[in-house]
């Protein structure tokens, strides 16, 4: 490839610029060390994430994972199944600000309304048809079918879900910048806390009566 045009200092400035935006964008802080396996036994945890295990006991299987080679049972309410890679069952993450996840999407099945409070989310179909979509604080909702080979983002925090709308099992792989995003998961953190959110706070906040409330509650509570 020929670069005759290019310009030195411009590509320098946009260079500089990327990588500000990036690393300004980041949502776990950058690692101090090559790696922090995480040791997922220790009671005493004193850092924001987990402490590491020495050295001398990391071995390479802290750094491989084959959780997401098989698609989840879909076998539920939802037709779908969330298979997790991050720091609580893959110790390698640990500090490096990185995780995945499988999602399986029967035809119809549905990733629910959900948000993660911790990280961006960047995915990729990888087989399948998907309605992917999010709203943005202003009220704006975006979305789009979304098919194999074609990627998508969801900004962090924002309330967002995957619809398989193909007529096949759909399956999408997930990327996001914490090493662990959390999930709030809007119908079983509405109506299936514990203790449970009072039905005053839930009728008022929905403007319903009492018995559409309790109808949420007994889907999606304990
Ligand atoms: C998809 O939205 C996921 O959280 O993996
Ligand atoms: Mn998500």
């Amino acid at each position: 490839m020929e670069y005759s045009n290019s310009k030195p200092g411009s590509l320098l400035i946009l260079f500089a610029t990327v990588f500000l935006i990036i690393s300004s964008c980041r949502a776990d802080p950058d690692p101090l060390q090559d790696f922090c396996v995480a040791n997922l036994q220790a009671t005493d945890i004193t850092v924001d994430g987990f402490p590491c295990k020495p050295t001398s006991s990391v071995v390479s299987d802290d750094f491989f994972f084959s959780g997401l080679s098989a698609p989840g049972n879909t076998n539920n309410m939802f037709g779908s199944n969330i298979t997790q890679a991050n720091v609580a069952n893959f110790p390698g993450l640990n500090t490096l600000g990185l995780s995945m996840n499988r999602v399986d999407l029967v035809p119809g099945g549905i990733n629910p309304l959900h948000s993660h409070p911790r990280a961006t989310e960047l995915g990729f179909i990888l087989q399948g048809e998907v309605l992917v979509g999010f709203v943005s604080t202003a009220n704006a909702f975006y979305s789009k079918t979304v098919k194999a080979g074609e990627s998508f983002v969801i900004p962090r925090g924002l309330v967002h879900f995957q619809f398989n709308v193909g007529t096949g099992n759909a399956v999408v792989i997930t990327a996001f910048d914490s090493q662990l995003p959390g999930v709030v998961l809007a119908p079983f953190t509405l109506f299936g806390s514990t203790p449970a959110i009072p039905n005053d706070v839930l009728t008022k906040t929905f403007q319903v009566d009492q018995s559409v409330i309790n109808l949420f509650k007994s889907k999606f509570g304990n």
